[in-house]
């Protein structure tokens, strides 16, 4: 296939149909594992911190008020569902070492030299719970992410890097979150959620599974029930 850039001019080369198979391959690869993992930690902390599901409840219920489901313009106006979101990404982030990276060129880092080509693993797990960035770093607080922070997972703010940042940041992170916050508020509008008979809030196992991309140890059982809109 003869390709064209943004000026129309020829450029010199070639997509063929296995480029297009391998980027396809790419986004499923990259796309669908780390999706549903932080889907299952959303709503594992959520049944866990029961208020934090009820004011979340609350939202989306308010801002779909007499609709049958919720839409992509209800979302902009869900701000705890994103605070939500986040605050799950930075204690649960799906890939923690981000991938292995390679330094361009020679330098120096806290006094350490690190010639051109170190392969660099970069422990965003760790980093997103640095006790400097805000208190209690272990404890699920979406608080943290209301009111006038700015703070994002975009790549502006190293603190917060569930998705990479520079140049090789997720190409992913629109897809991925509005795919994220459309789930969570379709399935919180309709049902809600409990724990399965006999298991307890404080026995609820919220381990990780080791792992280079880390999901939960234990696989989430819920009970849904449907909720009534005409009451
Ligand atoms: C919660 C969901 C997601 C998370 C947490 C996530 C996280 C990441 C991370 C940490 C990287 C590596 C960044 C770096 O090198 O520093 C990455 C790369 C990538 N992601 Fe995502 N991702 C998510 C969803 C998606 C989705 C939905 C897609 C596509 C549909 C996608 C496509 C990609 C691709 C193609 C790369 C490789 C980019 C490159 O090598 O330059 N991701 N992602």
């Amino acid at each position: 296939m003869t390709c064209w850039n943004r000026s129309n001019k020829q450029v010199d080369f070639e997509l063929t149909k296995d480029h297009f198979k391998a980027i396809l391959m790419d986004m499923f690869g990259a796309g669908s594992h780390t999706t549903f993992i932080t889907l299952e930690w959303v709503m594992a902390e959520l049944v866990k911190d029961h208020k934090t599901m009820l004011k979340l409840q609350q939202e989306i219920r308010m801002v779909c008020h007499n609709k049958e489901n919720v839409t992509e313009e209800d979302l902009k106006k869900m701000t705890w569902l994103k605070a939500v979101i986040k605050e799950t990404l930075r204690l649960h982030p799906p890939a923690p070492l981000l991938v292995p990276h390679e330094s361009s060129e020679e330098t120096q880092i806290n006094g350490y030299d690190v010639p051109k080509g170190t392969k660099v693993l970069i422990n965003a797990w760790a980093i997103n719970r640095d006790p400097k960035f805000g208190q209690n770093p272990e404890e699920f607080i979406p608080e943290r992410f209301m009111g006038d922070t700015s703070v994002d997972f975009r790549g502006n703010h190293f603190q917060l890097i569930p998705f990479g940042g520079g140049r090789r940041i997720c190409p992913g992170i629109n897809f991925a979150i509005s795919n994220i916050e459309m789930m969570i508020a379709t399935i919180l509008f309709h049902f809600n959620w409990e724990l399965p008979c006999g298991i307890t809030r404080d026995e609820f196992d919220m381990s990780d599974a080791p792992g280079l991309s880390v999901r939960r140890n234990e696989k989430l059982y819920l009970v849904p029930r449907e909720v009534d809109h005409t009451i």
